[in-house]
């Protein structure tokens, strides 16, 4: 069977669907408040910055996930971010959105590292990285920030080309 994975602008409910994710993702105190409780401004304020930040996976012509490419000092540096909606997940659909999202990271950004972090304890990222290519480089701690007063350690991941 092909499988067919395109990428898209998000649109308003992907957008929203994407924040919800997150929250629902997030450490248990995360500050990220349901979409539907927040203010009109802020509403405003979400469905623009994921517009712009993520593209929507669509695998044979579902969307499953998201990824997201930002670029870090001045373009030698792609910071790559990837996830499933929730009931896609537990079927190894992460390593075929995010393959195909190094593909074309290949073509719109051909001279930056594409580096991907994630929690040691994200066994399921940390296994969709090594599939689609990316080595375990080592780990840093990130800083604390006042509602997590624990460091929290990350593991980084290169991608060789
Ligand atoms: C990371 C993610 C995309 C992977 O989704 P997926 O493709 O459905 O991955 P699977 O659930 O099929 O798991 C992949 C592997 O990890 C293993 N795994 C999954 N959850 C696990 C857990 N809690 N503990 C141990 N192993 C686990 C699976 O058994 C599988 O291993 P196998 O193929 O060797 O049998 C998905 O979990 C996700 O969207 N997570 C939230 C967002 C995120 O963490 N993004 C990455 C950081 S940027």
């Amino acid at each position: 069977m092909t499988i067919e994975v395109a990428f898209f602008l998000p649109d308003e409910s992907d957008a929203i669907r994407i924040h919800e994710t997150y929250r629902e993702d997030g450490e248990p105190d995360s500050p990220l408040r349901p979409f539907t409780e927040l203010s009109e401004i802020e509403k405003c304020a979400v469905i623009k910055n994921h517009s712009k930040k993520f593209q929507v996976a669509s695998v044979n012509r579902v969307k499953v996930g998201w990824v997201s490419f930002s670029e870090k000092s001045g373009g030698a540096e792609i910071n790559v971010g990837f996830g499933l909606f929730k009931e896609y997940r537990g079927r190894a659909m992460g390593q075929i959105m995010l393959g195909h999202a190094v593909k074309i990271a290949g073509i719109q950004y051909p001279k930056g590292e594409l580096i991907a972090r994630t929690r040691v304890e994200n066994t399921a990222a940390v296994k969709t990285l090594g599939r689609a290519g990316f080595t375990q480089e080592g780990f840093e701690e990130f800083p604390p920030i006042a509602k997590w007063p624990n460091p929290i350690v990350y593991s980084r991941h290169r991608f060789k080309r």
